[in-house]
């Protein structure tokens, strides 16, 4: 051993060992006035306001509109921001062309991703971020993207596309270009529309949470907003993430039957799997939104014929619950709840997209009037500092 390593050695054994929160787990990484997430007593609140009062008294676009401007509006100015957001619901001819190419094979998160990207390309304003472009861009996403969902399911269909309706709310909106305005469509059925509605609020905002860190960090770097939400709505999409409420669809689906619910989940534990819509990185006593979102999906399943969904949730929680003591999350109660309302599995994660625009926005204004790059530093733990050994050698 040469002199130097010993004494490279003694150096790094006597270095402290680097506080590592693999994950972050635990770790504060910004100041927020968005939102607060508060597992000690399971609640949430959206500029102070608690989330289940927001989704009794308000709209999705009244929650919208306090999340950006930190204040509910008053009348005058939910229809000012009405007026504006409904005038960009139509889609450039471009765009229209291009989700019609995409494979009808690929996931719909993807075609939503490349929708956004996509909008980057045609915004001359894209790279000279300020807050006014960025509430500009949310509005137009918040008009344009239920219209790239609403397409991208209909052109997988083999089914016309239905012209959005300005006078109509999001939620309606959506439901309607989606489902039609037949009697059967949940948007000729008040009911269906506010229990959607109600999912969207619950769905717009959750502190840092992966999506949204990602958005932040892009943001940090002093980048444009279509770059945030693109890589943001990259990490929606993990299952680990937002794809966690299709992943609930489709193992209540393959379960199939509620009464082999508990076997099933025993089941999965004693393989070690993960079960999609249970636990949760901040809360561990239970989700703050579940209870709201519960109510609406037992109300669709009373108007749906969906007692079979609310025997498996019931049956899969209580199994989940005796065993490990892990509460569901959000996405349990809303993948059968959008099940009911008659939507492809694959598009519940696009429906979380355009709510947590609402959130994503919000954060993204907040980490450009107040940014310091997001840069955190890494443990090396690989190989020592070598010599390269020339290819004639090796
Ligand atoms: N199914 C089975 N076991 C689970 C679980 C789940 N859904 N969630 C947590 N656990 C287990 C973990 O494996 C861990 O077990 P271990 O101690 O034997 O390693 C233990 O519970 C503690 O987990 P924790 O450290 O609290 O989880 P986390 O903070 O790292 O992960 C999630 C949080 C959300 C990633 C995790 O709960 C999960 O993967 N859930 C399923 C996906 C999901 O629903 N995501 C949507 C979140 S809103």
């Amino acid at each position: 051993m040469t002199t130097s390593t010993a004494t490279t050695n003694t150096a790094a054994q006597a270095a402290p060992e680097p506080d590592v929160r693999k994950g972050l787990y635990g770790v504060v990484a910004d100041y927020t006035a968005v939102s607060k997430v508060m597992p000690e007593t399971n609640s949430l609140t959206y500029r102070g306001y608690a989330v289940q009062d927001l989704v009794e008294h308000c709209s999705f676009e009244e929650v919208f509109y306090l999340l950006w401007n930190g204040e509910l509006p008053t009348g005058d100015q939910l229809a000012e921001f009405n007026r504006k957001g409904r005038s960009y619901r139509s889609l450039d001819p471009g765009l229209i062309s291009l989700i019609h190419s995409l494979p009808t094979e690929c996931h719909p998160m993807d075609v939503m991703r490349t929708a956004v990207s996509y909008m980057g390309t045609k915004d001359p304003e894209h790279f000279t971020p300020d807050t006014e472009h960025i509430t500009h861009v949310g509005h137009n996403l918040l008009a344009q993207l239920p219209m790239v969902l609403a397409m991208d399911i209909r052109r997988r269909q083999g089914k016309d596309i239905v012209a959005p309706d300005p006078e109509k709310s999001v939620a309606e909106n959506l439901l309607s270009m989606v489902f039609g305005n037949g009697p059967e469509s949940p948007a000729s059925n008040p009911e269906d529309v506010r229990d959607f509605e109600k999912s969207l609020i619950l769905y717009a905002e959750h502190s840092f949470n992966a999506s949204t860190f990602t958005g932040r960090v892009i943001t940090s770097t002093r980048s444009d907003v279509y770059s945030a939400i693109t890589g943001a709505i990259g990490a929606l999409k993990g299952p680990l993430h937002g794809g966690a409420n299709e992943f609930v669809m489709h193992t209540m689906l393959a379960i199939d039957d509620p009464g082999m619910a508990s076997d099933w989940v025993n089941n999965a534990l004693d393989n070690k799997d993960l079960i999609m819509g249970f636990g949760h990185r901040v809360y561990k006593k239970g989700d703050s939104r579940v209870p709201s979102m519960e109510k609406s999906f037992r109300a669709l399943a009373e108007r749906h014929d969906g007692a079979k969904w609310v025997a498996m949730y019931e049956n899969m929680r209580d199994a989940m619950d005796s065993r490990t003591g892990i509460k569901p999350n959000l996405d349990f109660p809303a993948g059968p709840a959008y099940h009911l309302l008659g939507f492809p599995v694959d598009f519940f994660t696009p429906l979380f997209v355009i709510a947590r625009v609402a959130g994503w926005t919000a954060h993204i204004v907040e980490q450009y009037e107040d940014n310091s790059l997001i840069r955190p530093l890494s443990a090396y733990n690989g190989p020592e500092q070598r010599e390269v050994v020339p290819m004639d050698q090796r």
